[in-house]
């Protein structure tokens, strides 16, 4: 029997190298997390940098093979926060055009330490653009209303079109999700966003992986997917918590992950 083509790696790699070598129009979705541009140091990584230039320097040639690789109708997604996301919003507009604006998501979460010299900076902001807004992918959601309408006429019964701000707790540090892994966002998050962008049977692209929350969603959801991070000890996270994602396919997996 001929080998199934694997469609789902976890690549140890910078992100630029491997973008450069990757055809064209492979993917239906990218989402990445990347460095913020926050000047700190989280141990398995550092985000530090000389300047925004610097930072920028990095990631504007990322973006520009991200709209390469994307199909026609792929839309990406870039989480970034307050430290650059106004560099990165231009950078992306730069690349994919201000007409294929989708949505900037605002996600809220509370978490604990708060400056007295100002508001409490507790969002991050997570910005959407289509290769085409014409031919985009996007999966409706609905979410309740704030208040029961009842069956009153004009009040959809699975509740109305979701608001672009979301409210998703962040992993506590006991929470049975957590794999260690500095950053690790949430799953909810992830399944969120891959369920309005993406279908089944759909490839999403993340490189800048960590952990891979990206790769657990997109199992979750049969999407395949694709990790790349530059740090071993993000790709082993990685593997290791996509070996447990669903047992009856343990083999597949393994086979597919190469471990
Ligand atoms: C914010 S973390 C991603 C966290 C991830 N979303 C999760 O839920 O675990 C950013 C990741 O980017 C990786 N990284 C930083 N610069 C990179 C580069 N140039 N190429 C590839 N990976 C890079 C870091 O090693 C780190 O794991």
């Amino acid at each position: 029997m001929e080998k199934r083509k694997p469609t789902n790696e976890v690549i140890l790699s910078e992100a630029f190298p491997f973008l450069k070598d990757e055809p064209s129009e492979k993917y239906d979705f990218i989402y990445i997390d990347p460095p913020y541009y926050c000047q700190r140091n989280f141990g398995e990584f550092q985000d530090t940098w000389e300047s925004v230039g610097d930072y920028m320097s990095m990631l504007s040639p990322c973006l520009e093979h991200a709209h390469r690789v994307l199909k026609p109708d792929g839309n990406i997604c870039v989480h970034v926060d307050w430290h650059a996301s106004h560099h990165v919003r231009l950078g992306l507009e730069k690349v994919f055009g201000e007409d294929n604006f989708r949505n900037e998501i605002v996600w809220c979460y509370n978490s604990g330490g708060a400056s007295k010299s100002h508001f409490s900076r507790k969002h991050d902001n997570l910005f959407v653009y289509a290769k085409d807004s014409e031919r985009c992918k996007f999966n409706l959601m609905r979410e309740p209303y704030p208040r029961n309408y009842g069956d009153r006429d004009g009040f959809h019964p699975e509740g109305r079109i979701m608001n672009d701000w979301w409210q998703i707790g962040i992993l506590s540090t006991t929470a049975k999700e957590r794999n260690g892994y500095p950053t690790q966002k949430p799953l909810e998050l992830l399944e969120r966003i891959l369920k309005a962008y993406t279908n089944e049977g759909d490839v999403v692209l993340d490189f800048f992986c960590g952990s891979g929350t990206t790769g657990e969603a997109a199992r979750r959801l049969n999407r395949g997917f694709v990790l790349v991070d530059k740090n071993p000890k993000a790709v082993e996270t990685a593997k290791k918590r996509l070996q447990n994602v669903a047992v009856d396919l343990l083999s597949v997996m393994d086979e597919e992950l190469g471990i």
